[in-house]
């Protein structure tokens, strides 16, 4: 196939990107390179610097489809900016969905996110629960899934949007790059390589087996994979969506330890209080992405910090 991927600069747009040309397709990516890293070493790539709104100066018959991660993905941004995310998250979205009917692309792929769950309070997270985002970058994804939704049954687009949990490790060298890092996994490893004194633990009185948050990490190569299979099954017509997440959920501490283990050093870790926003738990179920996709994750929570461990040496 040929390919637009938008935010291919990006931490998983640059692995899902990885993962389509190893897999002989054709790869055009589309990235203002805001956030995103130009020196992503993507061989075969071909690359264009520009914001979403230009999608229609690519775009034409000649793609089968569109892989659209390029977001702003911050949530404490969202909540002190919500204009931002109103622009660059719903506005760009959707003129990218104008670009791609104007040209005739059939099939998109789409990263949507936990967040448009809120705080559910379920043991494990299905499609079929009710979206009560709690920010507004769970917010503005859910728009776009709805746009999604209507763009589908009006106009046939093949649509899919993929619900990603936490999404953690490597592929080699392609590895979390974010300034601010907001994000546990790099922040550990950042106090393991002695570029930071100690870790924070957000919060350890959620009512969890040891106090501390609890997620469902999912490796990027795992989920780069789910991308692959979501192309292929698209149907013209119908929105798909699907959450991807291991099912199992790692608390805080037991990341800090995976951490320990796989660096061999301390990793001395501070309690702090709980961040604002911060839900509890947050596991998916993985059946309807099993069942539909034949898509089930490898990688454990292990093999994510083992991997991205690996890519910063
Ligand atoms: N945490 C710490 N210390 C840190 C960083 C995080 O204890 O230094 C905790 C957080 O409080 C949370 C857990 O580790 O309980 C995971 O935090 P992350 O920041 O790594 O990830 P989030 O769960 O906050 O965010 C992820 C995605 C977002 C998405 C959100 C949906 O990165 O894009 O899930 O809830 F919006």
């Amino acid at each position: 196939m040929k390919l637009l991927v938008t935010g291919g600069a990006g931490y998983i747009g640059a692995v899902v990107a990885q993962r389509l040309l190893a897999d002989g397709h054709t790869v055009e990516i589309l990235d203002n390179l805001t956030t995103g890293h130009a020196n992503m070493d993507l061989p075969g790539a071909v690359w264009h610097r520009g914001e979403i709104a230009d999608a229609g100066q690519v775009l034409d018959s000649s793609f089968d489809g569109v892989v659209h991660l390029a977001a702003k993905s911050l949530v404490g941004e969202s909540v002190q900016h919500p204009e931002r995310y109103w622009h660059g998250n719903i506005v760009a979205s959707l003129q990218l969905i104008d670009a791609i009917r104007a040209a005739g692309v059939e099939r998109l792929v789409f990263s949507s996110t936990a967040a448009v769950y809120g705080e559910p309070g379920v043991e494990k997270i299905t499609e079929d629960i009710p979206t009560r985002p709690t920010n507004p970058y769970g917010a503005s994804k859910l728009a776009i899934d709805h746009m999604l939704t209507a763009e589908a049954a009006a106009h046939g687009l093949a649509a899919v949007s993929l619900r990603y949990f936490n999404v953690a490790g490597a592929s080699g060298a392609l590895r979390e790059r974010h300034d601010p890092e907001t994000h546990l996994i790099p922040n550990l490893l950042k106090v393991a390589r002695g570029e930071a004194a100690e870790a924070k633990i957000f919060g350890t009185d959620y009512p969890t087996r040891d106090g501390t948050a609890i997620r469902d990490y999912i490796h990027v190569v795992d989920l780069a994979d789910a991308h692959v299979r979501a192309l292929e099954a698209a149907e013209a017509g119908r929105h798909a969506i699907y959450n991807l997440g291991t099912g199992t959920g790692t608390s805080v501490r037991e990341v800090i330890e995976a951490v320990r283990e796989v660096t061999g050093e301390d990793v001395p870790a501070a309690e702090q209080p709980r961040r604002p926003g911060d839900p509890a738990v947050l596991v998916a179920s993985g059946d309807l992405a099993a069942a539909e996709l034949g898509w089930k994750p490898q990688r454990d929570i292990r093999e994510m910090v083992a991997d991205a461990w690996a890519a910063l040496q």
